[in-house]
């Protein structure tokens, strides 16, 4: 068994290979692509194939999904890109991705997405059988080209797709959590984000990964425990602005996921059920 797995170089993606190289057994392979070959290294090191090259490139796709029998598409562009540089890699490269792999005769393939698919005001904890209808004030173009290219794959026939929707995801030296306060701090102070740790990140999708008979199955990740604007400040051990209380949370429920289904079927149970308990554990 032989594993392409992208974005191996981002803040997920390089917690997650060497996660699944640790659990493979013997003959499974485990291949990377890497925009740069000196950033490939580390997973050489590591025992992983390194394939070079950009996820636009649909050459690069060919020999990136050569001999593949299942794919993780972790890559994505969405920290502060244009957004046609959003919808070129997290639709239309996921899309060709998706396609190289259905010639290529590639077993499976997960997608890894995120909750802002969800979009706005349900007022209840979504689930995997909400429609997505992002938009809205949040991201620019990054949760409708996430949505899209789930949509589109797993569409796709012959593919046996499945989707992972994370979090907020932190952990194990990620500056995500400091980075959090850029928005925390313009929130009401009982507004809140669903975590998950880059362990259960992990766990999650290769749970998803590994799974038999679930073609076409769009998994939750999450923790148990999402953190409000104020613990987010405290977390970071930062001083709490006080027009954090003056405001209203527009939407109480903005993409706080239920993970039911991914326990049920899958197993799943976070290792760190709060960013508390990775805290105490030394796991930020
Ligand atoms: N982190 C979170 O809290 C969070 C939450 C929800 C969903 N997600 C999803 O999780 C996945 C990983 O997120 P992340 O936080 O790890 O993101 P990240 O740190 O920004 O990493 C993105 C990865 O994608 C690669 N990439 C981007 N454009 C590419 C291209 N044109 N060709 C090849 N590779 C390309 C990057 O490579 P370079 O290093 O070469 O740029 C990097 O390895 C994404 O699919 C994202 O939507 C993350």
């Amino acid at each position: 068994m032989l594993t392409l797995v992208t974005g191996t170089t981002g803040q997920v993606g390089r917690r997650f290979v060497p996660r699944l190289l640790a659990q493979s057994r013997p003959g499974e392979r485990v291949r990377v692509l890497v925009r740069d070959t000196a950033r490939g290294e580390p997973f050489a090191a590591l025992g992983a194939e390194v394939v070079v090259g950009d996820l636009r490139d649909t050459d690069v796709l060919g020999k990136a999904v050569a001999g593949v029998d299942a794919v993780v598409n972790v890559a994505a562009s969405f920290r502060g890109v244009p957004d046609e540089e959003a919808w070129a890699v997290n639709r239309d490269a996921a899309v060709e991705l998706g396609l190289a792999a259905q010639s290529a005769g590639v077993r499976r393939f997960v997608q890894v997405s995120t909750g802002l698919v969800y979009g706005q005001g349900r007022g209840r904890l979504v689930t995997e059988e909400d429609e997505s209808r992002p938009g809205g004030s949040m991201w620019g173009a990054y949760p409708a080209s996430k949505a899209e290219a789930e949509r589109l794959l797993l569409a796709m026939e012959g593919l046996d797709v499945r989707v992972g929707r994370l979090p907020f995801v932190y952990g194990e030296g990620d500056p995500h959590l400091a980075q959090s306060l850029m928005w925390a701090k313009n929130w009401a102070s009982g507004q809140r984000l669903h975590m998950g740790h880059h362990v259960d990140v992990a766990q999650g999708l290769l749970r998803i990964l590994h799974a038999p008979g679930i073609p076409g199955r769009v998994y939750n990740i999450a923790d148990d425990a999402p953190v409000t604007a104020v613990e987010l400040h405290q977390l970071n051990g930062v001083e709490i602005p006080a027009e954090l209380y003056e405001r209203t949370d527009p939407d109480p429920w903005l993409v706080l996921m239920s993970t039911e289904r991914i326990r049920r079927e899958l197993g799943y149970r976070p290792v760190y059920s709060s960013v508390y308990a990775a805290r105490e554990a030394g796991a930020l």
